[in-house]
């Protein structure tokens, strides 16, 4: 795989971690979604031929529980969803070139031929092992059929994931404790024949490969710490019903673990849109097989799929591995964690029978952090970046540029832009390159929306309805600059904002779509004249989130009353790849609150001081630290501390923490340590300050 700068002149694909048809999408499902819209998009406006691909993920555990929750047979359960979402993504401007699912017979056939061609090469065997089962509902329980807990981190756990904790796959029989989830009875274990697949044998494989995987840093280093702790085979079959058979096994009560044909999905659903529009114009087996460019954007739960088992496989079977995997972080809702269950969520339909575009979410979710940051979404933080940087930034730009430029010019004045602007808008076309050769969604937004504002203030500082009468060639001047300063926006704007973006560019006269525009179009002149434009973005009132913020708390509070009266136990739809983050620590879990107390003096004598990052770098041989500078108002301070694996640490810098500075030194790695950084938790979550307070300032 080659890492040559988007665009190459290879064929891409993009696709976004499959959705469970299992309930109803919610905002941390969209955060995915729209993001690797958003990132195909912005391919395509480099001129990279790309397509955008994904699925139903229709098997497995996740699917089964809620369908027999429902009383209803798993494939109807999830072809039901899987419809509802075909409807939703469009609404969000989602536009896949292909959605199928895993059930179909694409995903079928590629998938136990791919099994076979394992099988043919030596990768799978078949051994005993004990298997959970529930003698009471007389049935094995594989994956979500059992809870317990993680035998890595000591978190409660499912059976094949420690969803609350560590994030870790957990093969079966691994979790301790194993409770069914039918009965809530201990489960017993039985011995069952399983296939394997021998991951151990890729470490060397996987090393390299991750050396050359661009995306998010936490993409790369989770998986390089697995590595080097020993990677286990696989188990790839269940015992149930609902799933693909295994090939050649088909009298036996097994099928395949979810986890094997939910990614072939990613092959099947490019083979779907590539037979449609025909191999001429997109050839799935020139990007799986041959030379193209795959991106994978995931949740952050999934990592250990997307860069262990997942290219193990391709490997394996003689496929094209992924050239980058971006991982984002999760969503949590004014400041907690977003619960299904607890009904704290925003969900898709509601945000649409709100009446709300589209548009203005897709910015906020794709510019609000960087793509492996937490995101927290508040009705209040919503409206503030929509009404400061879509209505008073880009809006207000657009509009005015357009309605004077009307109105003096009935469109766009017949002269060239100038060498200031034209360089301007070359800038922020680089700057978009760069993103998006980064994965860095953000700055592609950021550099469109900065345009903008450059645009507010260049006509701010000519005054061009000044101009009009006494020096109408300098007038004219200025709004040709705009107009075209406008029309860059728009083109940078598109795959963030892809509706707004084609308004913008109906207002100026352009024929066809923005979408199907290049980078290049910033810099061209839209046509001599348009009709009188309209504001495309209209302010969210006070008034409007004051009555969001009621109607989510009272669901929420509705939702815990219901917790109360011992209502239905959890049955969260599943949503952990869409980043759902449970706030509330289970209180046996957590560590007994100190018996002694401490006097005032005690604590005065910390000296707890306000600090901003100033650089993070991981410390060479160590797994765990990393060796940060933090300025505390009266020196820049060295400190080591064990965040290597649990922050992206290159987005650190900037960042306000908290620091006790009066630790006494000590050196770690031969490096020394002078303070110490506070954070919560066995995740490291780092403090900070909620309002402003200075660098240097005392916590007291
Ligand atoms: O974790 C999940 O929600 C899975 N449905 C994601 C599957 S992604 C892929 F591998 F198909
Ligand atoms: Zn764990």
């Amino acid at each position: 795989m080659s890492n040559d700068e988007f665009p190459t002149d290879r064929p891409a694909v993009v696709t976004c971690g499959l959705p469970y048809a299992n309930g109803d999408l919610h905002i941390g499902h969209l955060r995915g979604y729209i993001g690797a819209d958003a990132f195909n998009r912005a391919l395509q406006t480099l001129g990279q031929q790309s397509a955008y691909v994904c699925g139903s993920d229709m098997h497995g555990t996740p699917v089964a529980v809620n369908a027999e929750q429902e009383g209803v047979e798993p494939e109807e359960f999830a072809l039901e969803w899987h419809e509802q979402y075909e409807e939703t993504f469009p609404q969000f401007n989602v536009e896949f070139d292909n959605y199928g699912h895993t059930h179909d017979e694409t995903n079928t056939e590629l998938t136990q031929e791919i099994v076979r061609e394992l099988d043919k090469e030596g990768y799978i065997y078949e051994k005993e092992i004990q298997v959970a089962y529930d003698p009471d509902a007389d049935q094995y329980l594989p994956d979500r059929y059992v809870e317990g807990t993680c035998p890595y981190c000591g978190e409660k756990a499912r059976g094949d994931e420690c969803d609350e904790g560590c994030q870790r796959h957990l093969e079966p029989g691994e979790v301790e404790d194993p409770t069914s989830t039918i009965t809530g009875n201990p489960a017993e274990y039985r011995e069952r024949t399983h296939k394997f697949f021998e991951v151990s044998e890729f470490a060397d494989f996987l090393t390299e490969f991750l050396d050359g995987l661009e995306g998010t840093s936490n993409a790369r280093n989770q998986p390089r710490q697995w590595i080097e702790d020993g990677l286990q085979d696989w188990c790839l079959t269940r015992d149930m019903e609902w799933g693909i058979d295994y090939p050649g096994e088909e009298e036996r009560d097994i099928v395949l673990y979810v986890w094997v044909d939910a990614p072939i999905e990613y092959i099947a659903s490019t083979k779907q849109h590539s037979e449609r529009v025909g191999k001429d114009e997109y050839d799935w087996e020139q990007v799986w097989k041959d030379e193209g460019d795959i991106v994978h954007v995931i949740g952050r739960d999934i990592i250990q799929h997307h860069t262990i088992f997942w290219p193990a496989m391709l490997e394996g079977a003689g496929y094209n591995k992924p050239r980058g995997i971006a991982a984002t972080g999760f969503i949590t809702i004014n400041g907690k964690g977003l619960s299904t269950s607890r009904n704290r969520a925003i969900w898709a339909k509601e945000y649409l029978d709100e009446g709300f575009h589209p548009d203005l979410l897709r910015y906020y979710l794709t510019t609000t952090g960087g793509l492996q940051q937490d995101v927290d979404f508040s009705w209040d933080a919503f409206q503030e970046k929509v009404n400061g940087e879509l209505v008073g930034t880009v809006g207000n730009f657009w509009y005015r540029s357009l309605l004077f430029a009307y109105r003096n010019y009935e469109g766009t004045p017949e002269t060239d832009v100038s060498e200031e602007v034209l360089a301007r808008i070359e800038g922020a076309i680089d700057d978009v390159r760069e993103s998006v050769n980064e994965y860095d969604l953000r700055g592609i937004g950021q550099a469109a929306t900065q345009l903008a504002q450059y645009g507010n203030e260049y006509i701010q500082r000519n005054e061009p309805w000044k101009l009009t009468d006494e020096e109408p060639e300098t007038a004219a001047q200025v709004i040709r600059d705009c107009v075209q300063i406008a029309k860059a926006v728009g083109v940078l704007l598109e795959p963030i904002t892809p509706d707004k973006a084609q308004a913008l560019w109906e207002q100026l006269g352009e024929d066809g779509a923005v979408a199907d525009a290049h980078l290049e179009a910033a810099l061209e002149a839209p046509p001599r004249t348009f009709e009188e434009p309209g504001e495309l973005f209209e302010k969210i009132e006070d008034d409007r989130v004051a009555e969001l913020n009621e109607k989510l708390a009272e669901r929420v509070a509705a939702a815990s009353d219901d917790d109360d009266e011992g209502a239905d136990a959890e049955t969260e739809s599943d949503d952990t790849a869409a980043g759902e983050a449970s706030d509330m620590a289970d209180i046996d879990d957590l560590e007994p609150l100190a018996e002694d107390r401490i006097g005032f003096e005690d604590f005065q004598e910390l000296d707890i001081r306000v600090g901003r990052i100033e650089s993070a770098e991981g410390i060479e041989d160590a797994d765990d630290l990393a060796r940060l500078e933090v300025d505390i108002g009266f020196e820049t301070r060295q400190v080591v501390a064990g965040i290597k694996q649990l922050h992206d640490l290159e987005e650190l810098p900037g960042e306000k923490c908290i620091l006790l500075a009066n630790m006494e030194p000590a050196e770690l790695f031969g490096v020394e340590s002078n303070g110490m950084i506070l954070a919560a938790g066995e995740e490291a979550d780092l403090l900070t300050t909620h309002g402003d307070a200075e660098v240097g300032t005392k916590v007291q």
